[in-house]
């Protein structure tokens, strides 16, 4: 999107000159899924399909939102609203959860007037990419850079997360808002959710490239069944704590976890567990693949993840299958697998750039044919996190 294009779609909306333009990034995670509520390690990088947020002071207390991408009115409520929205409004939350929790911090009270928001997505929602962490690290960044807030962009990751468990019911992990909010051009973000330590890696992914598919069925229901995830992978490891010391699924490796799966004598929770557990290791051995330059490796590890989701962690679905068993079929493709929550969204697959069109062509027939509709493609260009532009 062109930033004189967004300034002018402002100013038919609410009349008058916008002050300033941000872009906040979508995601993408090369490996390590439903690890980041197990203290595991993910690997997700920013993406340049994401949401943009066009800003212009307010002298009263009132706060407008206006989105580009539906035909709807302005949604306004008060500087000082803090009231959970349902039903069609349901969207403001991503942007009052993070204002509220912004204006309870010790500088809170800076933030002393309302805004206009023109918000306009170049990210489906509901495709699996983290239009919602996009959104609310959009609302972060453009409340600490208008108002001065002394926060850091970590700590806006965390709010993000709060958003959502809070604000929006869902109880997931922190890896889409940090990788939004922390991402760095051409590079992935090794992050370990247990200690919060990450370390940025170059993709070098030499002459392969990665290619979003998505499924275009938009995951519903995925909330309920991703907090039941939330709640098997917690009740597995309250079982293992009866005789281990750990705090989290993440601290087992493949070995130990085998050794006392037993505590937890339940068929659905030491599915979900092993998935975790191995999840997070293939996370490690993915990683140091890629630094040794062993890239086929890396996609057998991308493979073993979306069947782990598929069969241990059943997050997967037929749309999403079909893509990933239709791209490994593919020349010139390493792996590939089901990003984020599950159920519909999208998956990638790492592809031989001269391979690339061939690619999109064949693996799209076949989902033409199988699920009735088409999925569509993007090329991952891995961008830098949320920012003015
Ligand atoms: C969603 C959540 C993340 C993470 C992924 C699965 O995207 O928001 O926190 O749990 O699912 O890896």
């Amino acid at each position: 999107m062109n930033k004189e294009e967004l300034l002018k779609e402002y100013k038919n909306v609410y009349g008058e000159d916008a002050k300033d333009v941000f872009f906040s990034p979508g995601r993408i995670n090369v490996i390590g899924e439903h690890t980041d509520y197990n203290g595991g390690h993910v690997f997700p990088a920013a993406i340049s399909l994401g949401v943009y947020g066009v800003y212009g002071p307010r002298e009263d207390n009132k706060v407008r939102l206006y989105s580009g991408n539906v035909d709807g009115d302005i949604v306004e409520f008060d500087l000082d609203d803090s009231s959970v929205e349902k039903d069609d409004r349901f969207w403001t939350n991503y942007f009052k959860g993070m204002l509220t929790y912004l204006k309870e911090r010790a500088d809170g009270d800076k933030i002393n007037h309302g805004f206009n928001l023109y918000i306009k997505a170049t990210l489906p929602s509901g495709s699996g990419l983290s239009s919602s962490a996009a959104i609310e690290m959009l609302m972060g960044i453009i409340l600490k850079d208008e108002f001065n807030l002394d926060v850091d962009r970590v700590t806006l990751a965390k709010l993000g997360q709060k958003t959502e468990n809070e604000f929006v019911g869902l109880n997931s992990g922190i890896m889409d808002q940090f990788a939004c909010i922390m991402g760095k051009k051409d590079n992935a973000i090794f992050l370990d959710t247990n200690t919060m330590e990450y370390e940025y890696k170059p993709l070098k992914l030499g002459e392969y490239e990665i290619i979003i598919m998505s499924t275009n069925k938009e995951h519903t229901l995925a909330d309920s069944a991703y907090n039941d995830r939330v709640r098997e992978c917690h009740d597995a490891l309250t079982k293992l704590q009866t005789k281990l010391n750990i705090k989290a699924l993440g601290e087992l490796d493949e070995e130990s976890f085998d050794e006392y799966s037993y505590l937890i004598n339940d068929e659905t929770e030491i599915r979900r567990a092993r998935h975790a557990v191995f999840e997070n290791q293939r996370t490690l051995h993915a990683t140091k693949a890629m630094e040794d330059a062993d890239l086929e490796k890396l996609g057998r590890l991308i493979n073993a993840s979306h069947v782990s989701l598929h069969y241990d962690y059943e997050v997967t679905g037929k749309e999403l299958d079909t893509l990933a068993e239709a791209a490994w079929k593919q020349d010139g493709v390493l792996g590939a697998r089901m990003i984020g929550g599950g159920f519909g969204g999208s998956a990638i697959a790492i592809v031989k750039k001269d391979k690339a069109e061939e690619f999109k062509k064949n693996v799209g027939k076949i989902y033409r044919n199988k699920i009735g509709y088409d999925a569509s493609f993007y090329d991952a260009e891995i961008v830098d996190g949320t920012k003015r532009i």
